[in-house]
């Protein structure tokens, strides 16, 4: 058990920015259940607002008594063993999905992909198709500018539901945007829900690409283990899982942390992995593939928490 760093900011200063909070909130609550890599350190407080305008009331709260605030998707992520200081919030309960005009459907940033692409197909709208077998959720998904080589969030994004760190809710456009490989670029504050600008299509259309992908990507990924997506961006005209593959570091383990035999750009915890050992086994495929290939891998995950 790793010793956890005294809190910056007192119980009753957290309770203060809280206060008015209705939904569920949890005091040092481990977060490794929280994450599909299942491992990680406890938040001083984690919190479960129950719509918008409850994470409003949080994000206010955290920004009067000056409290870090952090969203936890919880997919693409590595929370460190000493866990994560100040307010932690999920958004799980943000789960309205609505039909607009025009082919455009409303999510809820809690809304998981998947359930997003159920309820296109169910309205025979298409070009969700390139997130089958994404796990995360729309929030997390229009942050990382999530994507699989069929595509990515820019390409459907209409708007963003964002709340500022003020607490003051705004639509913004994606026009006004910029995309990254996995990032987007978004002010500071959260994301709250996004519209998708979709098209309409034949429901055999969407299911044969969508069946199709999630074969592939089961055939070629270790879904069934706990893991946290691609370890790696792919470096330009190459591929992460190749080079650490050609590296001869397929099956490398670091206690419960290895590199999948599956997908070399995967770690997958056998058990018990402690961010630690997932660290390590990072830095050393990355120092591997470093020496042999000259390409210096940059990390896809967002690593959160105390060091
Ligand atoms: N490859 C190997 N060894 C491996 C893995 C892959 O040689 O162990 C080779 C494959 O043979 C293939 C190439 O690398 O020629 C590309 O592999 P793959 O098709 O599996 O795609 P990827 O580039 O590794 C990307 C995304 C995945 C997404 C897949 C499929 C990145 C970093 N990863 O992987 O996204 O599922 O395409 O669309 O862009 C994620 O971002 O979390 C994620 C899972």
């Amino acid at each position: 058990m790793v010793a956890r760093p005294r809190s910056l900011h007192s119980v009753s200063v957290l309770r203060q920015a809280l206060l008015e909070v209705k939904g569920k909130i949890l005091w040092h609550e481990l977060l490794a259940p929280y994450t599909s890599l299942n491992v990680g350190g406890d938040a001083d407080v984690l919190v479960f607002p129950v719509d918008v305008d409850d994470a409003i009331r949080v994000v206010r709260g955290a920004r009067k008594n000056h409290i870090p605030l952090v969203v936890l998707g919880g997919t693409n992520v590595l929370i460190r063993d000493k866990g994560i200081r100040g307010i932690v919030m999920q958004l799980k309960h943000l789960t309205m999905i609505q039909e607009n005009p025009g082919q455009v459907v409303y999510a809820q940033a809690g809304v998981r992909l998947p359930k997003l692409m159920q309820f296109a197909l169910s309205r025979k709208l298409s070009g969700m198709e390139w997130a089958a077998g994404i796990p995360g959720t729309v929030g997390g998904g229009v942050v990382m500018n999530a994507g699989t080589r069929l595509g990515q969030m820019q390409d459907v994004l209409q708007a963003v539901d964002f709340v500022t760190i003020h607490g003051i809710r705004k639509r913004l456009e994606t026009s006004l945007l910029s995309f990254l490989y996995r990032k987007t670029i978004l002010p500071q504050g959260i994301v709250v829900g996004a519209w998708m600008q979709l098209r309409s299509a034949g429901k055999d259309a969407i299911q044969s690409a969508t069946k199709n992908y999630l074969q592939y990507r089961k055939g070629t990924q270790p879904l069934t283990l706990p893991n946290a997506g691609s370890v790696f961006k792919n470096p330009s005209g190459d591929s992460a899982g190749r080079l650490i593959e050609e590296a001869g570091l397929k099956g490398l383990r670091i206690g419960d942390a290895e590199v999948s035999s599956k997908h070399a750009n995967f770690i997958v915890n056998r058990g018990e992995a402690t961010a630690e050992q997932v660290l390590l086994l990072v830095r050393k495929v990355r120092d591997r593939v470093a020496r042999k290939f000259g390409i210096r891998l940059k990390l896809e995950w967002k690593v959160l928490g105390e060091r």
